[in-house]
């Protein structure tokens, strides 16, 4: 998912030389500048460009010199997106407001059960009392919708809000909103606008705040009711993507700037792809940054990379989502000819396979992928394959195919874990965790007669071992950001069964349209559901105390009630889960949050060394860091600690945290401290709070020290954890501690 950002402007002006200045190359450039220098905007932006320029550069139209500028910005920050050329930028940095320019970056997407499995169910709970999120507006920025698919059908929903003030451009004839799709638009210039094609819009969308749809499925098999997270809330599209790599900086500037403008209260974006930019160098992090300052919330995917220092989205006011698997598996059990059951998964049924030889063919150059050559010998077997980065499991499954195999056992990598997909395999076949797979090549190995008979079981639901932290979820610690413990929260985003535009098993139906994806994709629009159930149940609440609310009260523990795993099936840590799974219904009641109004962000921003011309285009006005109380990061008022205290010495580090009664006049909290390394301490004073009435707001200091001496291993950097819970009759706040000594 990382991105190689190249910029041809060096070999581009020496083929300008030598072709005698044919043609300046156009590059598209996001510029900010200053908007204190003007009334219009819009004269003001203009006045940016060069008034005389080199035609013929700009393909898509070739007869005027004014094509340049492809988006004004107005709340997103003050400036615009222009194609120009190098020249073109130097003129206009002379110029008088011009704050600064650089080329766009092109991002990607990051690509049911989930509600049940959430605590969400119908008439009662949590969805009852927040009526579903209605009233709510979930701006979705994506590939766009395929609005005839039933989970965007008008179907009881009221009008939307008073405040809303969108528009529907879908072209005549591609589509039209009504009272659930209340908004579309298509901030792409260069593609019509179209339904979402390759549908990972209407997945996404259908997941945040989809209708209830009877008889959804997938091959036959997870068959239901789907619907979304907030079955009443409104949705709104904003296409910034052209598919699901290419995702213009330009164009999601300007689906933020919409958004904010038309009325939404939750942002929900599963893209970057961008690796550890700073905030004022980062579309994505200013324009969150200004619609939180209006109070909307932006629930952003943390990143598909997996591993240590991979997550994305980094800066303190998103919602960085991660991504688990659920407890519903299509399960595939295969029988070992020594008679051991082992479990995997498949998208897609199939009669169950008699015993038949199990065989382990090697590929060309040895390895075990089922890629390019295969043995011949595979005809009539069930060949085991190695999953590989070379070939996905529906390829192995194509190969094998190919040479008469008669089914397919996809064997993961020891990186790939236990995390398995639901994919919709050309022949039968199952995907195995990896120490699974271990045990499979073990019996291989113990025989030269090996057999299997495999077993198709379809969707069993119930899988206690669930939550687990899916392989490709991204991690922290952050490198933008070290001082905030990222990712914020984990939510399901593992084999999701979500709305698509066509029918995956017969592209001639158009009634049963649904698709099984993965990704943070997918977990991101169900915590955007959540927020909007909690938005419509708290409208009074900030952006802050809503992720402190989900943040302070998501579980530790799977259903089987030990602690989440990852996909290695050790304990997850800190890194991987931040603050834990989501657990919708304690988060609409929460006790106690830790409120951050936008203000408080600008000490921790030059706290961060970040000039004042940085903190100024995130922010969106002139601020000067010298007469700032600046902060170190962890000591902003965030619902989760990140304390980095590396060094030869022993180290220390103090903070003070508010809290704020939103549960229960009268109630008195006392500290639980939970650490769990050697030779570091955590104190908090007081250690009881007493809260007489709701709004009333306490401090407390927390101190964390790590002696040196009492380390075994003393020069070497360590990532441990703990937590601080304060708890009360009927609550339990839990921040957790992430440490890096
Ligand atoms: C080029 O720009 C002119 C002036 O804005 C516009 O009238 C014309 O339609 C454009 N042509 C194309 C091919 O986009
Ligand atoms: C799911 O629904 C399809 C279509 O109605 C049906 O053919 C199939 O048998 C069902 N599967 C299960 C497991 O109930
Ligand atoms: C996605 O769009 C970009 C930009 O138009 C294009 O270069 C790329 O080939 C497209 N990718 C796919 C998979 O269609
Ligand atoms: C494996 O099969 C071969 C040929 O059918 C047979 O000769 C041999 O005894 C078998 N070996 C074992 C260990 O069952
Ligand atoms: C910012 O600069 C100060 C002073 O040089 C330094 O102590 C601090 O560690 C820096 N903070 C970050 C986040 O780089
Ligand atoms: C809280 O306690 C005070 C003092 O005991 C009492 O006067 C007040 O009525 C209580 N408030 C509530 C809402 O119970
Ligand atoms: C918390 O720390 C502040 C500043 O260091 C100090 O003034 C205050 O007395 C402390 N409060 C407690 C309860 O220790
Ligand atoms: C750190 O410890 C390792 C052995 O554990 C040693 O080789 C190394 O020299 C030590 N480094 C320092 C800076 O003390």
């Amino acid at each position: 998912m990382s991105f190689i950002i190249t910029s041809f402007l060096g070999l581009i002006c020496i083929l300008n030389f030598h072709q005698f200045l044919k043609a300046e190359k156009l590059d598209v450039y996001i510029v900010h500048v200053d908007p204190s220098h003007s009334d219009d905007l819009d004269t003001f932006y203009d006045s940016f460009l060069p008034t005389i320029t080199n035609v013929a550069a700009d393909s898509t139209n070739s007869t005027t010199d004014r094509p340049r500028i492809l988006h004004r910005y107005r709340h997103v920050f003050s400036g615009f997106a222009a194609k120009l050329s190098a020249a073109d930028v130097e003129a206009m940095r002379l110029k008088k407001g011009f704050v600064s320019a650089r080329p766009e970056r092109v991002l990607r997407l990051l690509t049911t059960r989930s509600p049940s499995f959430l605590g969400l169910n119908q008439n009662t709970g949590l969805w009852k009392n927040s009526n579903y999120g209605k009233g709510t507006i979930i701006g979705m920025v994506d590939l766009g919708v395929e609005p005839s698919h039933p989970s965007f059908a008008d179907g009881g929903m009221p009008p939307p809000p008073a405040k809303w003030k969108g528009e529907c451009q879908f072209r005549a004839g591609k589509g039209a909103c009504n009272n659930k799709l209340i908004g579309a638009r298509f901030l792409v210039p260069e593609i019509s606008p179209p339904t979402d094609i390759e549908g990972h819009g209407t997945h996404t969308s259908s997941t945040a705040a989809g209708n209830f749809v009877a008889g959804a499925g997938f091959f036959g098999n997870a068959n239901g009711t789907a619907s979304g997270i907030a079955p009443l809330a409104h949705l709104a599209v904003y296409q910034a993507c052209e598919n699901t790599t290419s995702c213009p900086e330009s164009a999601i500037g300007a689906a933020i700037d919409a958004a904010i403008d038309d009325g939404v209260d939750i942002l929900s974006m599963s893209l970057g792809g961008q690796l550890h930019p700073r905030f004022a160098d980062d579309v994505l992090a200013v324009g969150a940054y200004r619609a939180m300052e209006r109070g909307i919330i932006v629930s952003a995917a943390a990143g598909n990379a997996g591993g240590s220092s991979s997550v994305t989205n980094e800066a303190p006011w998103f919602m960085t989502v991660g991504a688990s698997t659920t407890d519903r598996r299509i399960t595939v059990t295969a029988v070992l000819g020594n008679g051991e059951q082992i479990d995997g998964e498949t998208g897609k049924g199939f009669p169950s396979i008699e015993k038949l030889e199990l065989v382990y063919p090697r590929g060309r150059g040895g390895n075990r992928a089922c890629l390019g050559q295969l043995d011949p010998n595979i005809r009539g077997k069930i060949v085991v394959c190695q999953n590989g980065l070379l070939v996905d499991g529906i390829g192995s499954g194509m190969a094998v195919k190919a040479y008469g195999g008669a089914a397919v056992i996809i064997l993961n990598t020891k990186y790939e874990g236990d995390t398995t997909y639901d994919d919709p395999n050309v022949l039968p076949a199952m995907q195995v965790g990896y120490v699974d797979g271990l045990k499979i090549i073990e019996y291989l190995d113990s025989t030269p007669n090996a057999t299997a008979a495999m077993l198709f079981k379809g969707a069993v639901i119930g899988n206690n071992q669930a939550p687990v932290v899916a392989e490709f979820s991204s991690r922290g610690p952050s490198r933008v950001t070290p001082g905030i413990l990222k990712p914020d929260i984990i939510g399901p985003g593992v084999n999701i069964l979500a709305a698509w535009p066509v029918s995956v098993e017969n592209p001639t139906n158009t009634k049963s349209r649904w698709n099984i994806i993965s990704g943070t994709s997918m977990s991101c629009p169900h915590l955007s559901g959540v927020a909007a159930l909690l938005k419509s149940a708290h409208p009074d609440w900030s952006p802050a105390a809503i992720k402190s609310a989900i943040m302070t009260t998501a579980d530790q523990v799977n259903i089987k009630g030990n602690p989440i795993e990852d996909e290695q099936l050790h304990t997850a840590d800190v890194f991987s889960i931040g603050s834990g799974h989501v657990n919708p219904t304690q988060a609409n009641d929460p006790g106690l949050v830790y409120d951050i109004s936008p203000d408080d962000y600008i000490p921790y921003l030059c706290g961060l060394n970040y000039t004042n011309q940085e903190v100024g285009i995130i922010v969106g006005r002139k601020v000067d860091c010298a007469k700032v109380k600046s902060i170190p990061e962890a000591r902003l008022n965030y619902p989760a600690f990140s304390i980095v205290l590396t060094g030869p010495t022993n180290q220390f580090f103090a903070t003070t945290r508010t809290l704020t009664n939103v549960g229960k006049p009268n109630s008195s909290y006392h500290v639980e401290i939970g650490s769990t390394a050697e030779g570091v301490f955590v104190e908090v004073k007081p250690e009881v709070l007493f809260f007489q009435k709701l709004g009333d707001k306490l401090s407390y200091n927390v101190t964390f020290t790590v002696i040196r001496s009492t380390r075994k291993v003393t020069n070497t950097t360590t990532q441990t954890q703990g937590f601080i819970a304060w708890t009360s009759a009927d609550y339990s706040v839990r921040s957790p501690i992430a440490f890096v000594i």
